[in-house]
């Protein structure tokens, strides 16, 4: 029997489990998944032992997504671009494959919901760290842009947007008087998360009617910044799809079979909410 895992710290509250057992029952396939915690110092001991063990892949979540990388024999593109990976696949001979199905899993949960591509026009992505820098390579690799780039701290937005093509950076106050011109706008920072931070990274009132908004965020379903996003005209979208999505293409990767998505979307969201 093969068996998968999902490495973290903290881990017990992960739904990876759940989700990734589901969809072996469901597709007949002889294997389990468990949650595994590791500590900062433990997770070298933790990768030799996966594969000492038999484990045939895993994913990996906070805080190990770049600390795992010189671990790790062969990464595909979107993680070395990255610089970090949630997904590793233990190939025949053993070697360690590395992919990153972050960023991939949220444009499909976005084309899942909302028929949308390259004509949705311009792009603002709030939050300057990994999420975000996950997300807008595959929004770039699906066409979409040109994306512009805001976060608290305005330097770091400044830096993620020199790394891409059509891009530029703004303040979160510019950001705000500018809403209107965006027609898809992308919250991956953790303001508005249970037990995180509460409050909105910046009032999404001044979009226009119809503009995508999406948070990464699950746990509240709907967020203070979707609400208001929501009572503004915005056609909103929450983390759930995110999570099921890069969940999904991990499990292609292990057992080549695309699994249901759309129903684990349905009673992950009736779980939470
Ligand atoms: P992740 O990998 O989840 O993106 P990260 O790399 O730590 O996590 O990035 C966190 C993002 O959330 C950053 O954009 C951060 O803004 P700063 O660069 O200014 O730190 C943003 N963030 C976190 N707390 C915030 C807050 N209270 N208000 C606004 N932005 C916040």
């Amino acid at each position: 029997k093969k068996w998968y895992a999902v490495i973290g710290d903290p881990i017990a509250q992960s739904m990876s489990p759940e989700m990734h057992d589901a969809w072996f029952r469901e597709n007949g396939i002889n294997a389990s998944y468990i949650p595994v915690h590791v500590k900062v110092d433990q997770l070298k001991e933790a990768v030799e032992s996966l594969k000492k063990l038999g484990c045939s892949g895993w994913n990996v979540t906070v805080p190990h997504k770049t600390a795992i990388i010189p671990f790790i024999d062969k990464l595909d593109e979107t993680a070395r671009r990255m610089n970090a990976v949630n997904t590793v696949k233990v190939l025949e001979d053993g070697t360690l494959y590395g992919m990153n199905t972050d960023g991939q899993g949220f444009v499909r949960s976005l084309q899942e919901v909302y028929d949308c591509g390259e004509t949705i026009g311009n792009v603002l992505v709030i939050g300057a760290g990994g999420a975000a820098s996950g997300i807008s390579f595959a929004l770039e690799d699906a066409g979409f842009g040109p994306i512009t780039f805001t976060n608290r701290t305005f330097e770091k937005a400044h830096r993620l947007s020199s790394g891409f093509s059509r891009s530029s950076a703004l303040s979160f106050k510019d950001a705000e008087s500018l809403l209107d011109k965006f027609g898809l706008i992308v919250q991956t920072t953790s303001v508005g998360m249970n037990f995180a931070q509460s409050g909105i990274p910046l009032d999404p009132s001044g979009i226009s009617d119809g503009t995508i908004v999406t948070d990464i965020i699950y746990n509240p379903l709907e967020t203070d910044f979707l609400r208001i996003a929501r009572i503004a005209g915005g056609r909103t979208l929450n983390g759930i799809g995110m999570f099921v999505h890069q969940g999904a293409l991990a499990f292609e990767l292990w057992t080549g079979i695309t699994p249901d998505t759309k129903k684990m979307i349905q009673s992950i969201s009736t779980k939470l909410g």
